[in-house]
């Protein structure tokens, strides 16, 4: 199967790209990705030579840059992956968030429809349902109450990504995946800034009481609830991805400080976020039962071997922390 990938340079997609390459597969993969900050093709440096990987530089944003990749090459399935991802960033500078999740998403499923692609998986997250008080888990028919212009900008193309499956009969899927964790996520998200911080001695910011809770799913095992849903999903559902470990931020940073062998001086109170989501939760039965996924990653496991990839690729960590990187840290957490 020809499977175009937007975002495929991101933190999700390359992971979800070397996965779809590894020995055995018959896929072929076209990734279109506008390189921003967060894209980066060291990423994919495993499967830049491989002879069924294309990747096309572009915006998704440009509807004619979009309509020459349908044109060039005839995807039969899209995974659009393709997002600016980071709730704070919306915070600060909400402009590229509505457009590339919002008029991107809208570019990409035109072209789709356009093209009369088999089979669209639209990338979400549980963000969409907003906070959850405990004890309940959100599941696909939750309503979407989402708090940030990252997650109102995902639930509004959740919403157009199904209303092109109601209304133009377009073969959509859209899952919403919890909080992911492991190897290449940019330091701006909570695993791997706490991570990389702590390698190199710097603070811990901690939001407010450190005690929201978000759950964990192991990249990987996101990846393979995307392939899932690609073979067995029905057009027009929703699927939630969930990592089934729901914990405290504070407890995460805890056990980063452990593995890592650092104090837990390094955590400073900083001022909360505002619209911070107290707590996300879902349940990921359905995809469970119709497709038949579950996470299998442990958190334990997942952790340490985040941590330990962090510390053996320091290079890259200090590639991409370079340049602009500093700009966004020092206007996040200086007002805090
Ligand atoms: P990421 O920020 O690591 O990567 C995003 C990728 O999209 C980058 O390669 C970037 O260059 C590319 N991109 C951004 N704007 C683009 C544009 N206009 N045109 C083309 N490419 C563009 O993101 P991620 O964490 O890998 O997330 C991937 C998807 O998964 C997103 O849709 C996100 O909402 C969703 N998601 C993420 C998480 C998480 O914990 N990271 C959880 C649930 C769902
Ligand atoms: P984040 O990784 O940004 O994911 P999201 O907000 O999309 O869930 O943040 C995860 C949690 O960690 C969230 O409750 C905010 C918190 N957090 C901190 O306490 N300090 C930080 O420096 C960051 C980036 C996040």
């Amino acid at each position: 199967m020809k499977i175009l990938i937007t975002g495929g340079a991101g933190f999700i997609g390359s992971a979800f790209v070397r996965l779809s390459l590894a020995p055995g597969s018959t896929n072929s993969i076209v990734n279109l990705d506008k390189l921003t900050y967060a894209g980066n093709l060291d990423n994919l440096k495993s499967v830049e030579s491989h002879p069924a990987y294309t990747f096309v530089k572009g915006d998704i944003c440009d509807a004619s840059a979009v309509e020459a990749v349908f044109i060039e090459h005839k995807p039969d399935a899209v995974i659009h992956f393709a997002a600016e991802s980071h709730v704070d960033r919306s915070i600060l500078s909400p402009e590229p968030v509505v457009a590339t999740n919002f008029m991107g998403s809208f570019r990409m499923l035109e072209a789709a429809k356009r093209h009369k692609v088999g089979r669209y998986i639209h990338v979400s997250t549980d963000e969409v349902y907003g906070s959850i008080d405990a004890p309940y888990d959100a599941d696909e028919s939750w309503p979407l109450i989402a708090s940030s212009p990252y997650s109102s900008s995902k639930a509004g193309s959740d919403l157009l990504a199904l209303s092109y499956f109601k209304t133009f009969k377009m073969p959509v899927i859209v899952t919403r995946a919890s909080n992911n964790y492991g190897p290449y996520q940019f330091p701006e998200k909570l695993i791997p800034l706490m991570i990389s911080n702590a390698l190199e001695d710097a603070q811990l910011p901690i939001y407010g009481d450190g005690q929201q809770i978000r759950d964990w799913l192991y990249v990987d095992d996101h990846c393979r609830a995307i392939q899932a849903a690609l073979a067995l999903g029905r057009e027009g559902e929703v699927y939630n991805i969930g990592g089934s470990r729901a914990l405290a931020n504070l407890d995460v940073v805890q056990r980063i400080l452990k593995i890592t062998g650092k104090p837990e001086s390094l955590m400073v109170t900083v001022k909360d976020r505002p619209g911070h989501d107290r707590r996300y939760a879902i349940t990921s039965e359905k995809i469970e039962k119709e497709c038949g996924w579950q996470a299998q990653m442990d958190f334990e496991v997942g952790l340490e071997a985040t941590v330990n990839w962090y510390s053996t690729n320091r290079d890259w960590v200090s590639r991409v922390k370079s340049g602009a990187y500093r700009d966004y840290y020092s206007q996040n957490y200086s007002s805090r």
